[in-house]
Protein backbone atom coordinates (compact mmCIF):
# COMPACT_ATOMS: atom_id res chain seq x y z
CA UNK A 1 0.00 0.00 0.00
CA UNK A 2 1.12 3.72 -0.38
CA UNK A 3 0.18 6.61 2.01
CA UNK A 4 -1.30 9.89 0.83
CA UNK A 5 0.02 12.39 2.54
CA UNK A 6 -2.78 15.11 1.06
CA UNK A 7 -5.46 15.44 2.90
CA UNK A 8 -4.87 16.80 6.81
CA UNK A 9 -7.97 15.63 8.67
CA UNK A 10 -8.41 12.01 7.75
CA UNK A 11 -5.29 9.06 7.65
CA UNK A 12 -5.56 7.78 3.56
CA UNK A 13 -4.13 4.78 2.16
CA UNK A 14 -4.11 3.25 -1.64
CA UNK A 15 -4.12 -0.43 -1.63
CA UNK A 16 -2.68 -2.11 -4.37
CA UNK A 17 -4.59 -6.00 -4.72
CA UNK A 18 -3.54 -7.92 -7.55
CA UNK A 19 -6.94 -8.99 -9.90
CA UNK A 20 -7.21 -11.82 -12.71
CA UNK A 21 -7.29 -8.13 -14.92
CA UNK A 22 -4.51 -6.59 -13.49
CA UNK A 23 -3.58 -4.13 -10.15
CA UNK A 24 -6.87 -2.89 -8.76
CA UNK A 25 -6.83 -0.20 -6.59
CA UNK A 26 -8.85 0.89 -3.10
CA UNK A 27 -8.54 3.85 -1.26
CA UNK A 28 -8.39 3.18 2.77
CA UNK A 29 -9.41 5.68 5.24
CA UNK A 30 -9.30 5.72 8.91
CA UNK A 31 -11.96 8.24 10.17
CA UNK A 32 -10.89 11.14 11.86
CA UNK A 33 -13.54 10.43 15.13
CA UNK A 34 -11.77 13.85 17.23
CA UNK A 35 -13.04 15.95 14.30
CA UNK A 36 -16.51 13.61 12.93
CA UNK A 37 -17.71 12.37 15.86
CA UNK A 38 -20.90 10.67 14.35
CA UNK A 39 -19.57 8.49 11.61
CA UNK A 40 -22.52 6.47 10.77
CA UNK A 41 -24.28 9.73 10.08
CA UNK A 42 -21.58 11.07 7.76
CA UNK A 43 -20.97 8.21 5.74
CA UNK A 44 -25.10 7.81 4.89
CA UNK A 45 -24.66 11.29 3.82
CA UNK A 46 -21.79 10.37 1.59
CA UNK A 47 -23.58 7.10 0.31
CA UNK A 48 -26.73 9.11 -0.41
CA UNK A 49 -24.59 11.59 -2.13
CA UNK A 50 -23.16 9.24 -4.00
CA UNK A 51 -25.75 6.69 -5.25
CA UNK A 52 -27.53 9.89 -6.26
CA UNK A 53 -24.62 11.35 -8.31
CA UNK A 54 -24.21 7.74 -10.16
CA UNK A 55 -27.84 7.03 -11.01
CA UNK A 56 -27.75 10.09 -12.41
CA UNK A 57 -24.39 9.73 -14.60
CA UNK A 58 -25.22 6.34 -15.70
CA UNK A 59 -28.66 7.52 -17.14
CA UNK A 60 -27.19 10.10 -19.16
CA UNK A 61 -25.23 7.51 -20.92
CA UNK A 62 -21.18 8.65 -19.12
CA UNK A 63 -18.85 6.61 -20.05
CA UNK A 64 -16.67 7.67 -17.24
CA UNK A 65 -19.10 7.03 -14.17
CA UNK A 66 -16.39 4.69 -12.29
CA UNK A 67 -13.61 7.96 -12.16
CA UNK A 68 -16.55 10.86 -12.03
CA UNK A 69 -18.35 9.53 -8.69
CA UNK A 70 -16.67 7.30 -5.57
CA UNK A 71 -18.32 4.48 -4.96
CA UNK A 72 -18.11 3.27 -0.67
CA UNK A 73 -17.90 -0.21 -0.44
CA UNK A 74 -19.39 -1.97 2.65
CA UNK A 75 -18.06 -5.39 4.22
CA UNK A 76 -20.07 -8.91 4.46
CA UNK A 77 -22.40 -7.25 6.90
CA UNK A 78 -23.90 -4.35 5.25
CA UNK A 79 -21.78 -1.86 6.92
CA UNK A 80 -19.48 0.79 5.35
CA UNK A 81 -17.13 0.75 8.43
CA UNK A 82 -14.81 -1.84 9.82
CA UNK A 83 -14.16 -0.46 13.50
CA UNK A 84 -11.41 -2.08 14.33
CA UNK A 85 -10.44 -3.78 17.99
CA UNK A 86 -8.53 -0.12 18.91
CA UNK A 87 -11.88 1.25 18.23
CA UNK A 88 -10.58 2.87 15.02
CA UNK A 89 -13.34 3.07 11.83
CA UNK A 90 -11.77 2.47 8.86
CA UNK A 91 -13.82 2.50 5.33
CA UNK A 92 -13.10 1.79 2.05
CA UNK A 93 -13.38 3.73 -1.44
CA UNK A 94 -13.06 3.23 -4.98
CA UNK A 95 -10.31 4.57 -6.35
CA UNK A 96 -10.39 7.44 -8.71
CA UNK A 97 -7.51 5.75 -11.07
CA UNK A 98 -5.48 8.23 -13.57
CA UNK A 99 -6.20 11.23 -10.75
CA UNK A 100 -4.53 13.88 -9.78
CA UNK A 101 -5.42 16.94 -7.00
CA UNK A 102 -3.55 20.08 -6.45
CA UNK A 103 -2.85 22.04 -3.31
CA UNK A 104 -1.82 25.28 -5.54
CA UNK A 105 -4.51 26.76 -7.68
CA UNK A 106 -3.85 28.92 -10.64
CA UNK A 107 -6.83 30.01 -13.00
CA UNK A 108 -7.24 27.15 -15.18
CA UNK A 109 -7.24 25.26 -11.98
CA UNK A 110 -9.77 27.23 -10.50
CA UNK A 111 -12.00 26.99 -12.73
CA UNK A 112 -12.15 23.57 -13.28
CA UNK A 113 -12.40 23.74 -9.49
CA UNK A 114 -15.82 25.67 -9.94
CA UNK A 115 -16.65 23.14 -12.89
CA UNK A 116 -16.69 20.50 -10.42
CA UNK A 117 -18.47 22.09 -7.80
CA UNK A 118 -20.91 23.68 -10.18
CA UNK A 119 -21.65 20.12 -11.83
CA UNK A 120 -21.96 18.78 -7.91
CA UNK A 121 -24.64 20.77 -7.43
CA UNK A 122 -26.24 20.31 -10.22
CA UNK A 123 -26.19 16.50 -9.92
CA UNK A 124 -27.69 16.79 -7.03
CA UNK A 125 -30.06 19.24 -7.63
CA UNK A 126 -33.24 16.95 -7.77
CA UNK A 127 -32.03 15.48 -4.44
CA UNK A 128 -34.04 16.04 -1.55
CA UNK A 129 -31.42 17.99 0.78
CA UNK A 130 -33.36 17.27 3.90
CA UNK A 131 -32.51 13.67 3.13
CA UNK A 132 -29.17 14.29 5.03
CA UNK A 133 -28.15 14.62 7.85
CA UNK A 134 -26.98 17.96 9.59
CA UNK A 135 -23.41 16.78 11.11
CA UNK A 136 -22.27 19.78 12.12
CA UNK A 137 -25.38 21.69 13.60
CA UNK A 138 -25.28 25.54 12.83
CA UNK A 139 -21.96 25.13 10.90
CA UNK A 140 -23.07 28.26 8.59
CA UNK A 141 -25.40 29.92 10.98
CA UNK A 142 -23.81 33.19 10.98
CA UNK A 143 -26.20 34.40 13.25
CA UNK A 144 -25.17 32.22 15.78
CA UNK A 145 -21.67 32.90 14.86
CA UNK A 146 -21.84 36.73 15.68
CA UNK A 147 -24.05 36.13 18.80
CA UNK A 148 -21.13 33.44 20.12
CA UNK A 149 -18.79 36.81 18.99
CA UNK A 150 -20.85 39.27 21.40
CA UNK A 151 -20.86 37.24 24.29
CA UNK A 152 -16.99 36.35 24.04
CA UNK A 153 -16.82 40.18 24.14
CA UNK A 154 -19.03 40.55 26.97
CA UNK A 155 -17.49 37.88 29.25
CA UNK A 156 -14.06 39.36 28.44
CA UNK A 157 -12.22 36.61 30.01
CA UNK A 158 -8.30 36.98 29.17
CA UNK A 159 -9.15 41.17 29.07
CA UNK A 160 -8.56 41.22 25.03
CA UNK A 161 -11.57 43.39 24.43
CA UNK A 162 -10.39 46.80 24.96
CA UNK A 163 -7.67 45.74 21.61
CA UNK A 164 -10.23 44.65 19.44
CA UNK A 165 -12.55 47.32 19.78
CA UNK A 166 -12.43 48.58 16.18
CA UNK A 167 -12.84 44.62 14.53
CA UNK A 168 -15.55 44.23 16.93
CA UNK A 169 -16.97 47.53 15.72
CA UNK A 170 -17.24 46.70 12.18
CA UNK A 171 -18.20 43.34 12.09
CA UNK A 172 -21.18 44.60 14.37
CA UNK A 173 -21.89 46.71 11.48
CA UNK A 174 -22.28 44.43 9.16
CA UNK A 175 -24.83 42.40 11.66
CA UNK A 176 -27.54 42.74 9.08
CA UNK A 177 -25.76 40.76 6.14
CA UNK A 178 -25.45 37.63 8.87
CA UNK A 179 -29.17 37.16 8.86
CA UNK A 180 -29.47 37.75 5.16
CA UNK A 181 -29.70 34.15 3.97
CA UNK A 182 -31.58 32.96 6.65
CA UNK A 183 -34.37 35.61 6.57
CA UNK A 184 -34.88 34.85 2.36
CA UNK A 185 -35.01 30.98 3.55
CA UNK A 186 -38.06 31.61 5.41
CA UNK A 187 -39.62 33.91 2.80
CA UNK A 188 -39.12 30.82 0.59
CA UNK A 189 -36.30 32.55 -1.49
CA UNK A 190 -33.77 30.54 -0.81
CA UNK A 191 -33.68 26.41 -0.83
CA UNK A 192 -31.53 24.41 1.30
CA UNK A 193 -30.03 22.41 -1.26
CA UNK A 194 -26.67 19.50 -0.81
CA UNK A 195 -23.64 21.90 -0.15
CA UNK A 196 -20.35 20.00 0.18
CA UNK A 197 -18.57 22.71 2.86
CA UNK A 198 -15.07 22.02 1.79
CA UNK A 199 -14.64 23.31 -1.43
CA UNK A 200 -11.51 23.53 -2.16
CA UNK A 201 -9.43 22.38 -4.85
CA UNK A 202 -7.83 19.87 -3.06
CA UNK A 203 -11.04 18.20 -2.92
CA UNK A 204 -11.55 17.52 -6.39
CA UNK A 205 -9.57 14.82 -9.20
CA UNK A 206 -8.50 16.34 -12.18
CA UNK A 207 -7.61 13.80 -15.14
CA UNK A 208 -4.24 13.35 -14.95
CA UNK A 209 -3.73 13.38 -19.08
CA UNK A 210 -6.34 16.25 -19.68
CA UNK A 211 -6.56 17.75 -16.75
CA UNK A 212 -10.28 17.60 -16.89
CA UNK A 213 -12.21 17.74 -13.62
CA UNK A 214 -13.73 14.28 -12.59
CA UNK A 215 -14.80 13.53 -8.79
CA UNK A 216 -15.76 16.05 -6.22
CA UNK A 217 -14.30 14.05 -3.14
CA UNK A 218 -14.05 14.38 0.63
CA UNK A 219 -17.52 14.57 1.26
CA UNK A 220 -17.62 14.11 5.40
CA UNK A 221 -19.10 17.55 5.54
CA UNK A 222 -21.83 16.95 2.99
CA UNK A 223 -25.14 18.40 4.43
CA UNK A 224 -28.22 20.79 3.59
CA UNK A 225 -26.86 24.36 3.16
CA UNK A 226 -27.21 27.51 1.01
CA UNK A 227 -25.14 27.21 -2.90
CA UNK A 228 -23.87 30.81 -2.02
CA UNK A 229 -21.93 29.19 1.01
CA UNK A 230 -20.20 26.69 -1.09
CA UNK A 231 -19.81 29.05 -3.88
CA UNK A 232 -18.51 31.61 -1.18
CA UNK A 233 -16.42 29.85 0.85
CA UNK A 234 -14.59 28.46 -2.65
CA UNK A 235 -14.08 32.09 -3.56
CA UNK A 236 -12.95 32.97 -0.42
CA UNK A 237 -10.10 30.40 0.13
CA UNK A 238 -8.99 30.69 -3.46
CA UNK A 239 -8.95 34.05 -4.65
CA UNK A 240 -7.61 35.92 -1.43
CA UNK A 241 -3.89 37.53 -2.60
CA UNK A 242 -2.22 36.46 0.74
CA UNK A 243 -2.30 33.86 2.92
CA UNK A 244 -5.09 33.18 5.65
CA UNK A 245 -2.94 34.57 8.42
CA UNK A 246 -0.90 37.24 6.79
CA UNK A 247 0.34 39.79 9.25
CA UNK A 248 0.40 42.81 6.68
CA UNK A 249 -3.33 43.16 5.57
CA UNK A 250 -2.21 45.55 2.83
CA UNK A 251 -1.75 42.77 0.63
CA UNK A 252 -5.12 41.03 1.40
CA UNK A 253 -7.56 41.30 -1.22
CA UNK A 254 -9.74 39.27 -3.20
CA UNK A 255 -8.49 38.91 -6.89
CA UNK A 256 -10.88 39.36 -9.42
CA UNK A 257 -9.46 37.21 -12.22
CA UNK A 258 -9.32 34.18 -9.65
CA UNK A 259 -13.12 34.68 -8.80
CA UNK A 260 -13.77 34.89 -12.51
CA UNK A 261 -11.83 32.34 -12.86
CA UNK A 262 -14.14 29.93 -10.60
CA UNK A 263 -17.23 31.83 -11.33
CA UNK A 264 -16.66 30.61 -15.11
CA UNK A 265 -16.61 27.08 -14.25
CA UNK A 266 -19.22 27.31 -11.60
CA UNK A 267 -22.14 29.28 -13.25
CA UNK A 268 -22.53 27.82 -16.59
CA UNK A 269 -23.05 24.29 -14.20
CA UNK A 270 -25.81 25.48 -12.29
CA UNK A 271 -27.64 28.90 -14.17
CA UNK A 272 -30.21 27.08 -15.19
CA UNK A 273 -31.09 25.34 -11.73
CA UNK A 274 -30.78 27.95 -9.20
CA UNK A 275 -33.46 30.65 -8.83
CA UNK A 276 -32.30 34.35 -9.79
CA UNK A 277 -32.31 35.21 -6.17
CA UNK A 278 -29.81 32.46 -5.65
CA UNK A 279 -27.29 33.82 -8.06
CA UNK A 280 -27.75 37.17 -6.77
CA UNK A 281 -26.82 36.37 -4.05
CA UNK A 282 -23.65 34.73 -4.39
CA UNK A 283 -20.94 37.51 -4.51
CA UNK A 284 -23.49 38.45 -0.76
CA UNK A 285 -22.06 34.45 -0.09
CA UNK A 286 -18.45 35.61 -0.59
CA UNK A 287 -18.76 38.58 1.64
CA UNK A 288 -21.11 36.44 4.64
CA UNK A 289 -18.87 33.59 4.48
CA UNK A 290 -15.78 36.18 5.31
CA UNK A 291 -17.59 37.69 7.73
CA UNK A 292 -18.63 34.56 9.49
CA UNK A 293 -14.89 33.46 9.81
CA UNK A 294 -13.41 36.96 11.02
CA UNK A 295 -16.36 36.59 13.79
CA UNK A 296 -14.83 32.61 14.30
CA UNK A 297 -11.14 34.09 14.98
CA UNK A 298 -12.46 36.75 16.53
CA UNK A 299 -14.44 34.97 19.33
CA UNK A 300 -11.68 32.39 19.63
CA UNK A 301 -9.09 35.31 20.10
CA UNK A 302 -11.77 36.60 23.13
CA UNK A 303 -12.09 33.69 24.37
CA UNK A 304 -8.17 32.75 24.60
CA UNK A 305 -7.53 30.38 22.21
CA UNK A 306 -9.45 27.11 22.93
CA UNK A 307 -10.61 26.20 19.31
CA UNK A 308 -8.41 26.74 16.50
CA UNK A 309 -4.55 25.92 17.11
CA UNK A 310 -2.51 28.75 17.27
CA UNK A 311 1.03 28.67 16.00
CA UNK A 312 2.55 32.41 17.18
CA UNK A 313 1.30 34.71 19.48
CA UNK A 314 -2.10 36.77 18.47
CA UNK A 315 -2.64 33.67 15.73
CA UNK A 316 -6.23 34.58 15.73
CA UNK A 317 -6.27 37.92 15.98
CA UNK A 318 -4.18 38.54 13.16
CA UNK A 319 -6.11 35.92 10.78
CA UNK A 320 -9.69 37.67 12.25
CA UNK A 321 -7.91 40.73 10.97
CA UNK A 322 -7.05 39.15 7.76
CA UNK A 323 -10.45 37.93 7.17
CA UNK A 324 -11.78 41.05 8.13
CA UNK A 325 -9.08 43.65 5.38
CA UNK A 326 -10.57 40.79 2.73
CA UNK A 327 -14.18 41.57 3.48
CA UNK A 328 -13.72 45.17 3.08
CA UNK A 329 -12.41 44.44 -0.08
CA UNK A 330 -15.24 42.42 -1.13
CA UNK A 331 -17.33 45.35 -0.28
CA UNK A 332 -15.66 47.22 -2.12
CA UNK A 333 -15.95 44.80 -5.37
CA UNK A 334 -19.86 43.22 -4.94
CA UNK A 335 -20.85 45.08 -7.93
CA UNK A 336 -17.80 44.15 -10.18
CA UNK A 337 -18.31 40.64 -8.85
CA UNK A 338 -22.21 40.80 -9.48
CA UNK A 339 -21.61 41.94 -13.40
CA UNK A 340 -19.18 39.74 -13.63
CA UNK A 341 -21.56 36.80 -12.99
CA UNK A 342 -24.19 37.81 -14.73
CA UNK A 343 -22.01 37.88 -18.05
CA UNK A 344 -21.31 34.16 -17.40
CA UNK A 345 -25.13 33.77 -17.43
CA UNK A 346 -25.50 35.42 -20.78
CA UNK A 347 -23.30 33.23 -22.31
CA UNK A 348 -24.73 30.23 -21.22
CA UNK A 349 -28.64 30.93 -22.13
N1 LIG B 1 -11.32 8.11 -4.12
C1 LIG B 1 -10.10 8.63 -4.23
N2 LIG B 1 -9.34 8.40 -5.32
C2 LIG B 1 -8.08 8.92 -5.43
N3 LIG B 1 -7.49 9.66 -4.47
C3 LIG B 1 -8.20 9.93 -3.35
C4 LIG B 1 -9.53 9.44 -3.17
N4 LIG B 1 -9.98 9.84 -1.95
C5 LIG B 1 -8.97 10.56 -1.41
N5 LIG B 1 -7.90 10.62 -2.23
C6 LIG B 1 -6.61 11.32 -1.95
O1 LIG B 1 -6.44 11.39 -0.55
C7 LIG B 1 -6.37 12.77 -0.11
C8 LIG B 1 -7.08 12.92 1.24
O2 LIG B 1 -8.43 12.49 1.15
P1 LIG B 1 -9.67 13.33 1.72
O3 LIG B 1 -10.87 12.45 1.57
O4 LIG B 1 -9.70 14.65 1.04
O5 LIG B 1 -9.32 13.46 3.26
P2 LIG B 1 -9.05 14.72 4.21
O6 LIG B 1 -10.36 14.94 4.91
O7 LIG B 1 -7.99 14.25 5.13
O8 LIG B 1 -8.69 15.89 3.36
C9 LIG B 1 -7.04 13.54 -1.24
O9 LIG B 1 -6.61 14.88 -1.29
C10 LIG B 1 -6.62 12.75 -2.47
O10 LIG B 1 -5.31 13.08 -2.87
MG1 LIG C 1 -9.57 16.67 1.66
Amino acid sequence: YDIIKAGNINDTYVINTRAEDGIKQYIVQRVNTTVFKNPNQIVSNAELVTSHIEKKLKEKGDPDVKRKVMHIYKNKDGNSFYISENGDNWRVLSFVFNSVNYNQVNNIILKSTGEAFGSFQRLLSDFPAEMLYTTIPDFHNTEKRFEALYMAAEKDSCGRKQEVQNELEYLKSKEGYASKFRKLHDNNEMPLRVTHNDTKCNNVMFDKDTGAPLAVIDLDTVMPGFVAHDFGDAVRFAANTAEEDEEDITKVSLDLNMYESFACGFIPQVSDMISKTELDNLPDGVLIITLELASRFLTDYLNGDVYFKCKKPKHNLIRARCQIALAKDIEKKLSEMQSRLDSFVTIVK
